[in-house]
């Protein structure tokens, strides 16, 4: 494979990431998978570098592992969490991003309810003339790029488990299921899956499912048969309970009804489908809770692991590149 270059300071979407920068990615990860598996868990990549983890939105999965990969490449790790902050007493966000910068922070994961938020903290840092990387952990309706490329990891280890690359994803047929229009997993994993050359299918009711998502190159289906029909793979995303409140679908049992993955829907995919999810799961509404839980269909705990590989890559990454 030719020689490839990684350019990125920030990672903040993978709306414009190249085939090349999604197999760095998957190639780095994969190199950091092994030491996951080794007697001694750590290696000296980011010692006496300091990762913040500014979560100004709840996260089980993505803080927590952020964190385990910060430490497993030797790196500090400061937490924050609003409940706990001075957010409390009325600083803003950049100020309190500033006063972990203050503190020596070389990289900031940030994740916040409102889209755009770890772009501002990034545009920021550079108008600063600051040398710190910023990760988007996930900004509102916007972009989740580290799930992105840890279900891309997944995928392309759940057919070649040595040699992950985007080109093993070429021609396979992904559905996407669910509330894609309040979802920033599906805005990432839409970008990132199209680059590979996947065919990718979304399927959902048409308050959650407007057709202008064909514009990222996928088609876009109101009910779910079409979009499993000898699929290669499923994922399938959380129907976010505040939706009900704002009449979006009829009742949770008809959405279950109609776009629940069940053991006798996926008969409808490839006979060695897999199935995704990328948490927290509502079990018995997006996906029935017998095949979330077998292993043997479902690859949902490989992507958490996939999560701590995948984000020690981007922390190695992001710090090795300076302005
Ligand atoms: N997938 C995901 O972002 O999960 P958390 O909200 O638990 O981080």
């Amino acid at each position: 494979m030719a020689e490839m270059t990684w350019n990125r300071h920030h990672v903040l979407s993978l709306a414009d990431f190249s085939v090349d920068e999604l197999n760095i990615v998957l190639q780095t990860a994969n190199s950091f998978k092994d030491v996951l598996y080794r007697k001694t868990k750590k290696v000296p990549t980011l010692q006496a570098r300091l990762v913040t983890n500014l979560f100004f939105e709840p996260s089980t999965r993505t803080r927590s592992s952020f964190e385990l990969a910060a430490k497993r490449l030797s790196a500090d790790v400061l937490n924050f969490s609003p409940g706990t902050s001075s957010l409390s007493k009325g600083e803003t966000i950049l100020d309190t991003a500033k006063t972990f910068l203050a503190m020596g922070a070389d990289m900031m994961v940030v994740r916040h309810q409102d889209s755009g938020v770890p772009q501002m903290i990034a545009q920021a840092m550079d108008d600063l003339g600051e040398n710190v990387g910023v990760l988007n952990a996930g900004d509102g309706f916007h972009e989740h790029p580290s799930q992105g490329l840890l279900d891309l990891f997944t995928l392309c280890t759940s057919i070649d488990p040595d040699q992950p690359a985007t080109q093993l994803l070429t021609g396979k047929k992904i559905a996407i299921v669910g509330d894609i229009l309040h979802s920033r997993v599906a805005r990432s994993n839409l970008s990132s899956l199209v680059t590979c050359g996947a065919e990718v299918h979304l399927a959902g009711p048409p308050t959650l499912l407007p057709k202008a998502f064909a514009d990222y190159g996928a088609q876009v289906h109101w009910s779910l048969d079409p979009a499993l029909e000898d699929a290669d793979f499923v994922m399938t995303l959380r129907l976010q309970h505040e939706r009900m409140s704002q009449h979006l679908i009829p009742s949770i049992r008809e959405y279950h009804q109609r776009f629940g993955i069940t053991r006798d829907r996926i008969q409808r995919c490839q006979p060695q489908v897999k199935v995704l999810h990328p948490g927290p799961v509502n079990r018995g509404v997006e996906i029935s809770s017998d095949l979330m839980d077998d292993e043997s269909l479902s690859l949902i705990p490989h992507q958490v692991t996939s999560g701590i590989a995948v984000r020690m890559a981007l922390l190695y990454l992001i710090s090795n590149h300076s302005h």
